[in-house]
């Protein structure tokens, strides 16, 4: 599985993030190429990785078993129909990554007829701690679907979705998500400084916390309700805390903000799929 090549059209943040990956667990870097418009990326990515790196699109695909779209969606449809007929006589695996752009929209840019995985990773990628989604369209085969996972893998945790429509969904849970946790640790922070804790050590606390309370519940079979209910002893400052966010409707406002970005999701999907 190791010794497929490996082509990234595109090679900013989330290619890089993916390389790093892709060579930590033992994919050949002889086998990884990635085009990219920029020279010093180009250089950066020669350097760190060993990797071959090019200015040509073709040229990075020629002998390509598996093409990674990485640029920016708006992107997308001219770098696809700019290697469309190359890409239909060799009919490798294709995976995108570009956020909204779905399969049925890549596929005509393509040609048609196309094995295409789409991705949806997050930003925890680039530390090797991702989440991604992946949706398979009917022309993936059994080994293209573990080559695909095997990729994703590489930065991360990777679940299936049997849906496309889903990807809205995972767009606004994991996809936003990081920004979620941000905000509430930016908010557990400023309250602990303002109850008079110095700011590095409210800082690395809120951190530590969250980084905890998350491998607590992923190392658990528990729900998350239960493992709140465990640290939540009657009568204790927990209880007080919760019983503050609970009457504030902390829940329903998270439930308003997905609803909100998986709305947004939708929209940008179907302007992205309908951009000239
Ligand atoms: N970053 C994330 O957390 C995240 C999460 C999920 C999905 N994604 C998706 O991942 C994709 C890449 O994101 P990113 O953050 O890595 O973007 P990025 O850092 O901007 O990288 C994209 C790279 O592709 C280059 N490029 C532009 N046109 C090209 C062309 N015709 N041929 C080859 N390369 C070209 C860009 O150059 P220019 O700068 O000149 O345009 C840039 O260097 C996006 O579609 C995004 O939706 C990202």
């Amino acid at each position: 599985m190791k010794n497929n090549k490996i082509a990234f059209v595109g090679g900013g943040n989330m290619a890089r993030s993916l390389i790093g990956g892709l060579i930590a667990d033992g994919y050949q870097a002889s086998n990884i190429w990635v085009a990219d418009p920029h020279a010093a990326q180009r250089d950066g990515l020669r350097q760190a990785f060993l990797i071959h790196a090019t200015a040509g699109n073709q040229e990075a695909i020629a002998h390509a078993d598996i093409v990674i779209f990485a640029v920016k969606p708006q992107a997308l449809k001219s770098v696809a129909q700019d290697i469309a007929l190359a890409l239909q006589k060799k009919k490798p695996l294709i995976i995108s990554i570009a956020a909204g752009i779905r399969e049925p929209t890549l596929n005509e840019w393509l040609g048609g007829h196309h094995a295409i995985v789409r991705a949806m990773p997050n930003t925890p990628a680039m530390v090797g701690s991702g989440a991604t989604a992946l949706y398979a369209n009917g022309q993936v085969s059994k080994q293209q679907h573990n080559l695909a996972e095997s990729i994703m893998r590489a930065v991360g945790l990777a679940v299936w979705v049997d849906d496309e429509a889903h990807m809205d969904i995972v767009t606004a849970l994991s996809g936003s998500g990081p920004a979620y946790f941000f905000l509430v640790m930016e908010a557990l922070e400023k309250a602990a400084v303002d109850l008079g804790l110095p700011a590095g050590t409210a800082h690395l606390l809120t951190l530590q916390t969250a980084y905890g309370a998350a491998k607590i519940a992923l190392e658990s079979n528990e729900s998350t309700a239960a493992l709140r209910m465990r640290v939540t002893s009657p009568g204790g400052t927990t209880e007080q805390a919760i019983k503050v966010l609970q009457e504030g409707q902390a829940p329903a406002l998270f439930n308003a903000a997905l609803l909100a970005a998986h709305r947004r999701s939708t929209e940008l999907a179907e302007l992205l799929g309908a951009s000239p």
